[in-house]
């Protein structure tokens, strides 16, 4: 098959009856193997719940998530994990780097953990990619939070995963430094055949995947081919994630509330 995953009525509900939340309220689509895909909607959409429902960090309520032909539901937590870390990449929201172990430690744990040794100048390799090759040495609180993000961008990469998922990984980036990274995530789909989903606010960053998939309420609300940042702002609009008369006041708000 050529979808790399493939998600199938997916339902996640936090809580119990009485606080019951439905964060995903059934999902279906699929990601190609080698395409670039944003995933965009306001905050509290469900975006980060669809990305941890499609790596198997997280379990949906029903549902089913194919990931290149493995059932997810079907696997126990051994099996899952081995799958993540052989097949997936994922840079977390709040980046989740360990303080005490150095950037290259970082970087290269994945790998560790899955009783690989780095080949050799690959994990310098990685941290040039990511524009940290003299930072190696530092901790995590050594460094800025787009220094950070950019670590863990460099550690989803090391393991040269099928498919990589990132939520927000541009969320902390200054404008160059972020378009370095997108056109980094750009070359993986399109030159190394990886499939890429992002999570992302800015309509710039999402105008350089293949297609943009909304979210509102838990729910797809429509996508997007080929776009670019004036139409994936005004479907944006249109979904409430931004107003007109305080566009950058309030995803300036969600981007504060996340971190
Ligand atoms: N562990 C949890 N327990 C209870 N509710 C949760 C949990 N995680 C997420 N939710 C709820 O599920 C909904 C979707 O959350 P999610 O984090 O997926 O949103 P998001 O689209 O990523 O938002 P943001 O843009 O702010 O990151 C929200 O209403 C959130 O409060
Ligand atoms: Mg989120």
């Amino acid at each position: 098959m050529t979808d790399a995953v493939r998600l199938t009525a997916v339902r996640k509900v936090y809580g119990r009856r009485d606080n019951e939340v439905v964060a995903l309220d059934g999902v279906t689509t699929r990601f190609g193997r080698g395409t670039f895909t944003a995933i965009m909607g306001p905050s509290g959409s469900g975006k980060s719940t669809l990305l941890q429902c499609a790596a198997g960090l997280d379990q949906p309520t029903s549902g089913s998530v194919l990931l290149e032909d493995h059932e997810l539901s079907e696997m126990d937590e051994t099996e899952l994990t081995a799958l993540r870390r052989e097949r997936i990449g994922f840079v977390f929201q709040s980046f989740n780097l360990l303080p005490v172990l150095t950037v290259r430690q970082n970087v290269t744990l994945p790998l560790r953990l899955a009783g690989r040794r780095p080949a050799a100048g690959r994990v310098s390799a990685a941290l040039d990619q990511v524009g940290l090759g003299t930072r190696g040495h530092h901790r995590p609180s050594e460094l800025s939070g787009g220094q950070q993000q950019r670590v863990a961008i460099a550690r989803a990469l090391i393991t040269d995963p099928a498919v990589i998922f990132a939520d927000e990984p541009t969320g902390a980036l200054d404008t160059r430094t972020a378009r370095d990274i997108l056109a980094l995530l750009q070359r993986s789909a399109q030159d190394a055949g990886q499939t890429i989903v992002m999570v992302t606010h800015d309509p710039v960053a999402a105008s350089y995947a293949d297609r943009v998939l909304f979210l509102a309420d838990g729910r797809l609300a429509g996508e997007l081919r080929a776009p670019t940042a004036e139409s994936v702002a005004e479907r944006m609009t249109r979904l409430g994630a931004f107003t007109d008369e305080r566009p950058l006041s309030r995803a300036g708000t969600n981007r504060e509330g996340q971190r």
